[in-house]
Parts: C-alpha cells; sequence; structure tokens
C-alpha cells in the first residue's frame, strides 16, 4: 500500500481503546474484591512456578508535563525512606506467604515513578529483602526504569554490585524546545553520562525509551533526537505514542493545545522514528518496540514467546507476576489484583491488617482467558489463529462471529486479514500502527464508542 493511501485508511479510525497491557484492561477491574483472593490464588500456585516480581516506586522530584505515570512528587527524602520501610514489609509479608514451594524469580522490576529516587543505601535494603525471602534464578532479570537526570557513579556501582543487569532510560527526545515545554530539561550529556556510569559499572544492556506526539515534535526534531540517541548504541528503544488523558491527569493540561501535533503528524512521527532505527538495524517488535537481532526480545518473537505485561512488552513468561507497592498490579493464572492507590491505606494494610494492600481485582470468568490470549498474540505477533485458541478452551466457534464481523472494515481497508479457512487474522507490517484497534475487535467488554474517553487514542 502506497503510504499515503495508508495514512488515510488508518486515520480514518480514531476510535479510543485500551493499551491493552491486560485484558480486561484495568478500568473493569472492580473494588469489592478480597485481599484473602490474592493470598489464595498465590496458595494455588504450582511448586516451582516462575515468579516475576515488580516494585513500584511512586516519587520524582520534578513533575514532567506529559506524565501518564502514578508518581508524587517530593523534594524531601523522608517519604520514600517512610515508603521503602512499608515495602520491605510488603515484600516480607508475600514471600513468607510463598517460601518453601521451591518458587524462582526470574525477573525483577523496579518501576515508577522514579526508582533512581532511592538512596544507595535504601536501593541495597531492598535487593536484601527481595533475596532473604525470595529465590532468585541465576539469570534472572534484574532492571531499573533510571531516570538519566539522578544516575551518577555511586549510584551505577550500586546497581552493578545489586546484580542489575538490564536498564530502561527516560530519554523521551532531546529537543530542547520539546523537553522544555515538558517541563524536563535533559541535554543529550546528562543521558551520556548516564550511560558511560552504568557501563562502567559492568550494566551493558540498555533500553531508551521514546516518546513521539509531544509538543512542537518534529519529524525533523524526532529523527534528528534519533540519530543521537543511536550513538549511545542502546540494545532496545521503546517509542511510545504520547497518551494526552488531560481529563485524567492534571499535569497534561499544561501542556497548550496547539503545541500538540494532530492525528496526520502522529502517524508521520512514528513512521520516521521507526524508519530511522529499522534503516540502524533495529527490528520492530509489536507496536512499539525497536531491538537488535541478537536481543532476547527478538529471539522470543521468533519462538512465539513474547508476552505482555503492565510494563509492555516482555520475553519472559512467568507463571504469576507480583506486584509491590502503592498502585503495583498482580497477575496470577486466575485474575488480577491491584494494591491501592492511596498511601495511608497502603500503610494500613501492610503494616496493620498483615494482608496484602488491594484495593481493586478482577477474577477471569468465560471465554476471557481465550480473548485475552487472541489479543496477546495480535498485539505481540501481529497475527493470531483465533479458531485454534477458541478450540484449546473448549468454546463454541459461533461465539467468535460478533468480534469476526467487527473486523469487516479492517479488512475491506486492507489494514487486516481474516483466513475463513484456518482463522487466521492477521495485520500487515505497516499497518501494525492499528493494531489495537483489531484486537479490540477482540474485547467482549469494550463499552460503546461514546463512552471511551477513558482511553488514549490507538494511533
Ligand atoms: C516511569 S517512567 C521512566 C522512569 C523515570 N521516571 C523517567 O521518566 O525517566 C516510564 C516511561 O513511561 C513513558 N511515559 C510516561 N508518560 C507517558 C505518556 N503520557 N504517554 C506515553 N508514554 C509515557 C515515558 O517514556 C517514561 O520513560
Ligand atoms: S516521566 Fe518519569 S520522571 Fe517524569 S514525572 Fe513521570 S515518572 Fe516522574
Amino acid at each position: 500500500m502506497r503510504d499515503f493511501d495508508l495514512k488515510r485508511k488508518v486515520l480514518s479510525y480514531d476510535r479510543a481503546v485500551p493499551r491493552y497491557t491486560s485484558y480486561p484492561a484495568a478500568p473493569l477491574f472492580q473494588s469489592d474484591f478480597s485481599p484473602s483472593t490474592v493470598l489464595g490464588w498465590a496458595d494455588s500456585l504450582a511448586d516451582g512456578s516462575k515468579l516475576s516480581l515488580y516494585v513500584h516506586v511512586p516519587f520524582c522530584p520534578k513533575l514532567c508535563h506529559y506524565c501518564g505515570c502514578f508518581t508524587h512528587i517530593t523534594s524531601r527524602y523522608a517519604p520514600v525512606e517512610d515508603y521503602v520501610h512499608i515495602l520491605r514489609r510488603e515484600i516480607a509479608l508475600m514471600g513468607k506467604r510463598l517460601q518453601g514451594k521451591n518458587h524462582v524469580v526470574t525477573h525483577l522490576h523496579f518501576g515508577g515513578g522514579s526508582p533512581t529516587m532511592l538512596v544507595p543505601q535504601d536501593f541495597r535494603l531492598l535487593m536484601e529483602t527481595f533475596r532473604e525471602f525470595f529465590v532468585f534464578d541465576s539469570n534472572a532479570e534484574i532492571a531499573v526504569e533510571v531516570d538519566p537526570r539522578h544516575m551518577n557513579q555511586e549510584l551505577a556501582q550500586t546497581y552493578g554490585e545489586q546484580g542489575i543487569n538490564r536498564i530502561s532510560l527516560g530519554v523521551q527526545d532531546f529537543d530542547d524546545k520539546v523537553m522544555q515545554t515538558v517541563n524536563r530539561v535533559q541535554p543529550f550529556d546528562v543521558v551520556y553520562e548516564a550511560v558511560r556510569h552504568l557501563r562502567q559499572a559492568g550494566i551493558q544492556d540498555f533500553n531508551l525509551d521514546f516518546i513521539y506526539g509531544l509538543p512542537y515534535q518534529s519529524v525533523r526534531s524526532l529523527t534528528r533526537s534519533m540519530d543521537y540517541a543511536l550513538l549511545l548504541k542502546p540494545s532496545r528503544f521503546a517509542m511510545y505514542g504520547y497518551a494526552h488523558v488531560p481529563w485524567k491527569k492534571k499535569n497534561m493540561r499544561l501542556i497548550p493545545d496547539d503545541s500538540l501535533p494532530n492525528a496526520d503528524e502522529r502517524f508521520d512521527l512514528f513512521q520516521a522514528g521507526a524508519s530511522v532505527l529499522e534503516e540502524s538495524g533495529y527490528r520492530s517488535i509489536g507496536i512499539d518496540h525497536f531491538v537488535k537481532d541478537e536481543d532476547d526480545m527478538a529471539v522470543a518473537q521468533d519462538q512465539g514467546s513474547l508476552g505482555r505485561n503492565f510494563q509492555g512488552y516482555t520475553n519472559i513468561s512467568p507463571d504469576a507476576l507480583i506486584g509491590f507497592g502503592v498502585s503495583a498490579i498482580s497477575q496470577f493464572p486466575q485474575g488480577y489484583a491491584q494494591n491501592t492507590t492511596a498511601s495511608h491505606a497502603y500503610q494500613d494494610a501492610v503494616l496493620h491488617s498483615g494482608m496484602p494492600p488491594i484495593a481493586k481485582g478482577y477474577e477471569f470468568q468465560g471465554q476471557d482467558i481465550a480473548r485475552k490470549s487472541i489479543i496477546d498474540r495480535l498485539m505481540c505477533d501481529l497475527k493470531v489463529n483465533i479458531y485454534e485458541i477458541w478450540d484449546i478452551h473448549g468454546h463454541d466457534r459461533n461465539d467468535l462471529q460478533a468480534s469476526i464481523d467487527q473486523l469487516t472494515p479492517y479488512i475491506d481497508d486492507g489494514l487486516a486479514q481474516f483466513d475463513i479457512r484456518n482463522g487466521l487474522v492477521s495485520i500487515p507490517h505497516d499497518a501494525r500502527q492499528i493494531v489495537r484497534l483489531v484486537a479490540a475487535c477482540f474485547d467482549e467488554y469494550l463499552p460503546p464508542v461514546e463512552t471511551l474517553q477513558r482511553h488514549s487514542m490507538a494511533v
């Protein structure tokens, strides 16, 4: 398809849909959900399960106006120190519950907010607590989301000593005007120095986060920023579409509406950024990742084992994901559970009730697991055999008809294909920006179009 035709067709669909880091999407989680359900799920994990752990650090010293993450702004360290104390209790609580079952941690991820707010001593304390209550696989991936502005030699060395082997650096862009508008001044040398410290500490695997669709971004400014980023030779790039949800995140109202690229420009920004990366030897993964061929994520994609979780794409397929800290989400074979976002409730639950600080959850029912598999495969592979998945779960193929019917406009526009004989749904590589829309055809809970503003735009 010619670029112009592709763009016209993709942009004709302006439906807002979830990012499908979970299915059902988080707004479906229910508040009448008991924390003891999660303990039951944890108890029922098979002996020797593979665990992925996530810890949320909800603090930043300065607010980026585009930020969609759950974080508090603080220039004081006391709240962070107090939080570490509660986190350690929460880790111990779940760790004790899971002990004696030969479970192995294959992945630990520090996300935020800014985990780099933790001073070396507190970071060490958290790692010691994890190691006290969990057994780590010798090849476990231990990753930290790093704000380059916080990195220094001492912190990098601490990460190296503690076995951190993957870093995700928040770059977003290098353009002065773009970054000043979003309240994040972070010139190239700041990122360069952060990478240098981390490499010197023995950490070689880097991901650089970029965002397209930021204020005043142009194809020229973005591709120039990416050229700079390539000098750092990261093993992966993430190129997220800016999710502008000012009705939900007040800080986004500080971004002038007329500074934001429109849908047409966003499309061009993504295509241009993707071309720079693909021409530089990075392979496109799913909707927003780019990795070197030898990267574990590329290998997982070739093997059909690429997964999707709350942090996005992953090459690690655990039996359960356990989240610690405010707002963190856990995923068990039976469903999802989300920790409270309220600091006091979090503290009370962990320190006084001895129960997981869960505020919401969702137990899979009906066709959820089959629909989740279809959506996961589409988001990861851009193709899926819907009959195969449906049959494995013993569902009636007639129940798929409503979803198949919803594919029609995309098929008519050449943005998706469906082979009725073998059940294969696929999306051409150059139309991958609409994969969330195709995935949405299999979402049983998507509310009517007029109530969809809880999500960001699909493209
Ligand atoms: C928790 S932050 C990374 C660590 C650190 N706080 C930082 O910003 O450097 C995770 C990533 O989410 C992405 N992000 C944040 N808000 C976003 C939004 N509204 N739309 C798209 N991506 C966003 C950014 O790329 C950011 O690097
Ligand atoms: S993007 Fe990162 S540093 Fe900026 S406010 Fe959000 S979490 Fe904090």
